[in-house]
């Protein structure tokens, strides 16, 4: 390919473009996306004397609006053209904002790649967020336009993408940029065979991504003209995730893709009696059609999560589950465990405004045979549809749930789910929860008593719960099973020096966490050398001295050998919370505070590598990866390790970003934005959001929560006085 040797206007402006893209996070998804538009246009216009032709490995996507043309044939064709103008801006700047070009729309479908200028090695995996991102927020879009589902509105987009070789370049008479070959025509291919609100890649996608999503194989497609089809896949369902569920914590499970990882899995050891006693109530379930509900107890990293995974992965296959842990950072938050559990089975996000969030949810129910007008009431209940007058919302008498309130609805939902299958439900981290949503899931679970359900509740705190029938405690592991886990987690060296397994077990006392930690610890350290096969010992490099004695201790000791970048990007996470958003790490914060974090990406994935945090396959917020910390306790010590003078700022960042990228869903989690102001010295920002967190907690029925709240309203002088007198009147005496 000619090239000159100055670069040209249109290098310049390409150069420029990437620059751009790739920075989206910290520019600002609207400012960075009217940035690429003007200088995609700048570039493509621009002449040189580079005629771009070659060939290229490209990701194509194709995405189309799956009932478009009755839709056009049914309105009038300036509408549609409004319509589709509209959606043509969307997409391009979602493809923009996952530093993809937009190459061509046809109607109602559009046609990008990744790729064709220069590789990254993360080009599949921004596809896949640009995949997510317009599945996410075109239903948004639609019902914005205000076209109705099922009447004139499309019901959703369709998506393919491929990998491959494709001839790049411009040609024609017009010199046209154009992007041609198989792999086009496989993505369109893949895209027909994708339901609407899906997206259908192949096995070429599959392989490029580092943190593949839990994935389920779609019959192999036939292509035109090819003997060979291929091999076709799509994000599995969250039901689907759960049972593969080597998913401790969150949402989370550790890349599968056959990579060694230092989070590459521990194999499950022991744990056979308490396995037995899960197998045996849901076995007693499935027989008597009867709702039993099992606490699982034990101390911070002794293996509940652990326990639970195996115990989903073992159950049959069209059993019914639904996981969800809470989060610390929205104890406070009225309904927040209810929505996070909700949210997770009916797709919503954190960031969906309430309207959608709503829709998602009626159509939710459609799906599993709930009545939409509890739907409705659901929603409200949630705080996704407000202001409602009243939690208190009357129950389909006929079901006979003749009490009224949220726990009757959440009743009524569980029960649909259970009608055609036993349901097993397990809640993580319950310490956590709000307290609304806890009394909701206790009333709720009791009230169901004849249903085939299962509830499993984890805690760390030994707690009450009324509707409990059994409690596993978990005890440490006995020392046959903690050397057990120490050798597998060693397993790559042969023999496994005595000295290692002595090192990691001796301080332990069977925590399987401390355990891990300890032969991370050693990795660390460059005792055991990874990259040798089999492994290498350095016997020199065991820790002789020095070695913390308590778990904190050695975590905190792994996060002071890091980079002070990566620890630094740790630290900024950790005011999150257990889990967090990629582009928050690269907004900037206070004028002259601390600068963005360079590459975050890159950055998270080595320390992913060393087991210290982990990519969940959604994100809650819409448009950026979601990360967590690998363990809670980590992300308390990484917490603990933010100067005191430090945390003013981020908790600043943190409340700034979060209003940013949750819109108008911010209000639903009010409690918590208002939690960083406060913690950001910002008392004036907090109490506007404490008062509308104190009118959320009102309207969903919580009002020891709503009072709370109120009174932290009240706390900082600058509430305006209308809004002091309404809540002073609420405070003294209605609530
Ligand atoms: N029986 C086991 N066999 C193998 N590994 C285990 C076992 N139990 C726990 N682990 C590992 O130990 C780590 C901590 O376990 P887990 O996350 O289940 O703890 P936890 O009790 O849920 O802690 P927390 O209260 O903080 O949520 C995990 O990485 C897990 O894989
Ligand atoms: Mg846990």
């Amino acid at each position: 390919m000619p090239r000159s040797k100055k670069p040209c206007e249109k290098e310049l402006l390409e150069r420029a473009l990437r620059l751009v893209s790739d920075h989206v996070g910290e520019i600002g998804g609207a400012a960075a996306s009217a940035a690429v538009k003007i200088l995609r246009a700048a570039a493509d216009r621009a002449g040189g004397e580079r005629n771009f032709r070659r060939r290229a490995r490209i990701i194509v996507l194709f995405a189309d609006l799956a009932g478009y043309t009755p839709y056009s044939e049914a309105t009038d064709a300036e509408e549609v053209s409004a319509f589709v103008g509209g959606l043509w801006e969307h997409l391009d700047h979602l493809v923009h904002a996952a530093g993809g070009r937009v190459l061509q729309h046809f109607g109602d479908a559009i046609l990008a790649v990744w790729g064709d200028e220069t590789a990254r090695e993360d080009d599949a995996e921004r596809a896949l967020e640009c995949a997510a991102a317009i599945l996410g927020t075109v239903p948004a879009y639609i019902q914005a336009c205000g076209l109705e589902a099922g009447k004139t509105a499309p019901p959703g987009m369709r998506v393919g993408i491929h990998a491959g070789p494709a001839f790049v370049g411009e040609i024609g008479s017009v010199g046209e940029y154009a992007v041609l070959g198989d792999t086009v025509n496989a993505a369109a291919r893949l895209q027909t065979a994708a339901t609407p609100g899906q997206t259908v890649f192949s096995e070429a996608v599959l392989r490029l991504l580092k943190y593949p999503p839990v994935v389920r194989e779609l019959p192999p497609l036939a292509l035109k003209g090819k003997t060979e089809a291929i091999k076709a896949y799509t994000i599995a369902k969250r039901e689907e995730c759960a049972r593969e569920s080597a998913s401790y914590g969150p949402t989370l499970r550790p890349a599968r893709s056959g990579r060694k990882t230092a989070l590459q899995e521990s194999s499950m050891v022991g744990r056979e009696q308490e396995l037995r006693a899960l197998s045996g109530l849901f076995e007693g379930i499935a027989a008597h059609g009867l709702a039993r509900t099992a606490l699982v107890l034990g101390d911070a990293g002794i293996g509940k999560s652990r326990l639970i995974a195996e115990f989903l992965s073992r159950l049959p296959v069209g059993t019914g589950i639904i996981v969800a842990s809470a989060r610390e950072t929205a104890r406070d938050s009225p309904n927040a465990f209810l929505r996070s559990i909700i949210g997770r089975e009916a797709d919503i996000l954190d960031s969906d405004p309430g309207d959608m969030a709503t829709a998602k949810l009626v159509s939710h129910a459609e799906a599993i045979g709930l009545e939409k007008g509890i739907a409705r009431a659901f929603a409200r209940f949630l705080g996704y549809e407000g202001p409602a007058e009243t939690a208190c919302v009357p129950i389909d008498e006929k079901r006979g749930l003749t009490s009224e309130g949220g726990y009757a609805l959440l009743a009524a939902y569980l029960r649909a789910r259970s009608r055609e299958t036993t349901l097993v439900i397990t809640l993580e981290d319950m310490t956590w929860a709000d307290a609304a949503s806890r009394s909701a899931i206790e009333d709720a679970l009791e009230s169901l008593s004849e249903t085939p359900i299962l509830a499993l509740l984890a805690s760390r705190e030994e707690t009450e719960f009324r509707s409990a029938d059994a409690r596993i405690r978990l005890d440490s592991l006995p020392s046959k099973e903690a050397a057990a886990l120490a050798s597998s987690l060693l397993e790559g060296l042969s023999p496994i020096p005595s000295e290692l397994l002595e090192f990691s077990l001796s301080r332990a006392e069977g925590n399987p966490y401390f355990i891990e930690e300890c032969v991370r610890f050693l990795f660390d350290r460059g005792a055991v050398d990874r990259s040798a096969s089999p492994w290498a010992y350095d016997a020199r490099k065991l820790p002789k001295k020095g070695v913390p004695l308590a778990l904190a201790d050695l975590l905190q000791a792994r996060l002071d050998a890091l980079e002070p970048a990566d620890r630094g990007i740790l630290e900024t996470a950790s005011v999150f919370g257990r889990v967090f958003w990629l582009s928050a790490l690269s907004a900037r914060g206070r004028p002259g505070g601390r600068a963005a974090h360079s590459n975050p990406r890159k950055r998270l994935e080595a320390l992913a590598e060393r087991g210290l945090v982990l990519k969940n396959p959604a994100s809650t917020v819409a448009g950026t990866e979601e990360w967590c910390f690998a363990h809670n306790l980590l992300r308390d010590v990484a917490y603990d390790r933010v100067l005191k003078s430090d945390r003013p700022e981020l908790h600043e960042r943190a409340a700034r970003w979060l209003l940013d990228h949750l819109g108008s869903s911010a209000a639903r989690e009010a409690a918590v934005i208002a939690e960083h102001f406060a913690h950001a010295g910002r008392p004036s920002d907090a109490a506007g959001l404490f008062a509308a967190a104190g009118d959320m907690a009102d309207r969903v029925g919580d009002p020891r929560a709503a009072a709370r709240l109120y009174k932290r309203a009240l706390d900082s002088e600058s509430l305006p006085p209308a809004a002091k007198t309404r809540i002073a009147q609420r405070l003294a005496g209605e609530l």
